[in-house]
């Protein structure tokens, strides 16, 4: 079926079996009634193309895996990518991360994946950052207590801003590096598309955990 006001280039991307039209419509459900199963849900906002969390989906069968990213044509790509028939364990969606409360209740997320989001420069933009407080309050509403984010970036002033954001959130930080992929976090990295572009520039990859309780959380 067409949706009105659709460009008809991305008809295949809103028949495709992983992509959820209306993610409002699984808040607090989204195990259950999305993926028909009681497994651990992880989200990453700003998902692009799409490379990581699609590897991540294969690798981890027992866990459910949301791609939200605002803009359709790129999330598009990313259901370009995928099998004809869907992957079980993931779903995509076509969404603003401001709404993310009406999306999600409270404690139904074991983790959220932050991967090289617009660092959005200039003072006068602060709030847009996807670590800005305004944001961290709404992830630690909907992250399970031993929840996590996981924060990977390419820009050290954005990487030292967040840093100052998630602490004053009261978020643990844990396994912070300035240079990834020289550090013993590599092994098991997935990379980003922008991860592989900024890394083939040979510039270093900053990287960290913010847990939203004592850091105990499963890995
Ligand atoms: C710089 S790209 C990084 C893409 C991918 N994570 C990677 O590392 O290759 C940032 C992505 O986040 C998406 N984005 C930005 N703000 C968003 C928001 N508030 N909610 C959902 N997606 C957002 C953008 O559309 C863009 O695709």
């Amino acid at each position: 079926m067409r949706l009105r006001n659709v460009p008809k280039s991305l008809d295949f991307a809103y028949n495709h079996p992983n992509f959820i039209r209306q993610p409002d419509n699984y808040a607090g459900k989204w195990a259950e009634e999305c993926f028909h199963n009681t497994n651990p849900v992880h989200l990453e906002i700003g998902s692009g193309k799409g490379n990581f969390i699609i590897t991540l989906a294969d690798l981890n069968r027992d866990i459910n895996y949301i791609a939200m990213e605002k803009y359709m044509p790129v999330l598009g790509k990313l259901i370009k990518k995928l099998p004809e028939e869907g992957i079980p364990n993931l779903a995509a969606t076509n969404a603003d991360a401001e709404k993310l409360a009406e999306f999600f209740e409270a404690g139904e997320l074991e983790c959220i994946y932050l991967n090289f989001s617009d660092p959005w420069p200039k003072k006068k933009h602060a709030k847009r950052r996807l670590t800005n407080i305004k944001f961290l309050e709404l992830y630690k509403k909907v992250l399970k207590d031993d929840g996590v984010i996981k924060f990977k970036t390419d820009n050290r002033d954005f990487f030292e801003y967040s840093i100052e954001q998630f602490e004053a959130a009261g978020f643990l930080l844990k396994d912070v590096t300035y240079d990834l992929h020289n550090s013993s976090f590599a092994e098991g990295n997935i990379k980003t598309e922008y991860e592989e572009k900024f890394t083939s520039l040979g510039l270093p990859i900053y990287m960290l955990k913010a847990y939203k309780g004592n850091g105990q959380a499963a890995e």
